[in-house]
């Protein structure tokens, strides 16, 4: 992983363990996971 996306990652969740993944990164968005990730 590139530090650019370490550094996004961390910036998305909280200390807590919280993560806002899924503002963004929804199911059926234009940047799911599914699409930022290759499905195997
Ligand atoms: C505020 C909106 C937002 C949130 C919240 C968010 N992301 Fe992203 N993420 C983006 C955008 C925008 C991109 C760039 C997509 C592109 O370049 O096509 C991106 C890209 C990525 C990438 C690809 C990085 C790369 O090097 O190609 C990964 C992996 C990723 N996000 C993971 C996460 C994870 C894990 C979380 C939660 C901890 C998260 N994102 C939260 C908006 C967000």
């Amino acid at each position: 992983m590139t530090p650019l996306a370490t550094a996004h990652i961390a910036t998305q969740s909280t200390p807590s363990g919280v993560e806002a993944c899924a503002v963004c990164h929804s199911p059926g968005d234009e940047l799911s996971v599914e699409r930022v990730h290759r499905v195997r």
